[in-house]
């Protein structure tokens, strides 16, 4: 199996005046292709902090984070916006598309960033836009769009430089249930068409459909279970990454 992620005793300490906050203690994590891995634990016990260090947004205090090969703890600042382009792809709660953007010319966006030539990201985001069931809204902008399928354009963004890794933060938090159960679903089908998956979640629900579940409490990783083992002939890295 193909280790996408491996994290070493992961620290994150806040240094807030008076008592520092230590948000994350010690977290040794490791995620092989293929596998969809969800972050659960209550409020404040360090879940968005570990995703955001995973994801090269934050820098560890202390200890490693390896992803494809590479330690993403100590990038430099250009080195991690480079990562975050192409190593990995985020989705958030809240979506954060460009308001005067299409959906399409948002899915365009890392791609462009990543000097992809223009036929060959316009192709790129209708497929991606098809993938995610949005073909007939490539030309509307957000505000013409619903939350569900807002979210499914960020996920589309997200896989647009084919990352080794999709992270999302509560990618159903604003959503109502229906239109929540719609991603978890595309997040599925994702899954098993070959994408490795790391979610942080509150929602029962989308625990409940990955592969693997991590509870963490005070910062600490306290129970590590696998729900659905992946496939004897799981596909090799990449060989089916959308
Ligand atoms: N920038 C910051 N400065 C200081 N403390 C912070 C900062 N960001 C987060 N914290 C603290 O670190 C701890 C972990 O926060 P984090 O956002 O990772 O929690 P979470 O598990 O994602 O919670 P939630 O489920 O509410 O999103 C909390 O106690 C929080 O108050
Ligand atoms: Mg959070």
């Amino acid at each position: 199996m193909t280790l996408v992620l491996s994290a070493r005793d992961v620290r994150r300490d806040y240094p807030v005046a008076g008592t520092p906050v230590h948000a994350v203690r010690g977290i040794s994590l490791d995620v092989h292709a293929g596998e969809w891995v969800a972050i659960v634990g209550p409020s404040g016990c360090g879940k968005s902090t570990l995703l955001n260090l995973l994801g090269a947004i934050d820098r560890p205090s202390a200890g490693s984070i390896t992803i494809a090969g590479r330690d993403v703890a100590r990038l430099g600042d250009a080195e991690a916006t480079r990562f975050r382009l192409t190593g990995v792809g985020f989705v958030f709660q809240r979506f954060y598309l460009m308001p005067t953007l299409t959906a399409a010319e948002n899915v365009e966006l890392p791609m462009a960033e990543a000097k992809v030539p223009r036929v060959e990201r316009e192709a790129r985001a209708r497929e991606l836009l098809g993938y995610v069931g949005l073909a007939g809204r490539a030309d509307h902008r957000p505000f013409q769009l619903s939350g569900g399928e807002q979210q499914r354009v960020a996920i589309a963004r997200a896989l647009a430089n084919r990352p080794a890794l999709l992270l999302a933060d509560e990618p159903t938090g604003e959503l109502d249930a229906r239109t929540g159960t719609e991603v978890i679903a595309l997040l599925d089908r994702l899954n098993r068409d070959g994408t490795t998956i790391v979610t942080v979640t509150h929602d029962e629900e989308l625990a409940q459909a990955a592969r693997r579940v991590v509870h963490v409490r005070d910062g600490a990783i306290v129970d590590d279970v696998v729900r659905r083992p992946l496939p004897p002939a799981a596909p090799a890295d990449g060989a089916a990454r959308r």
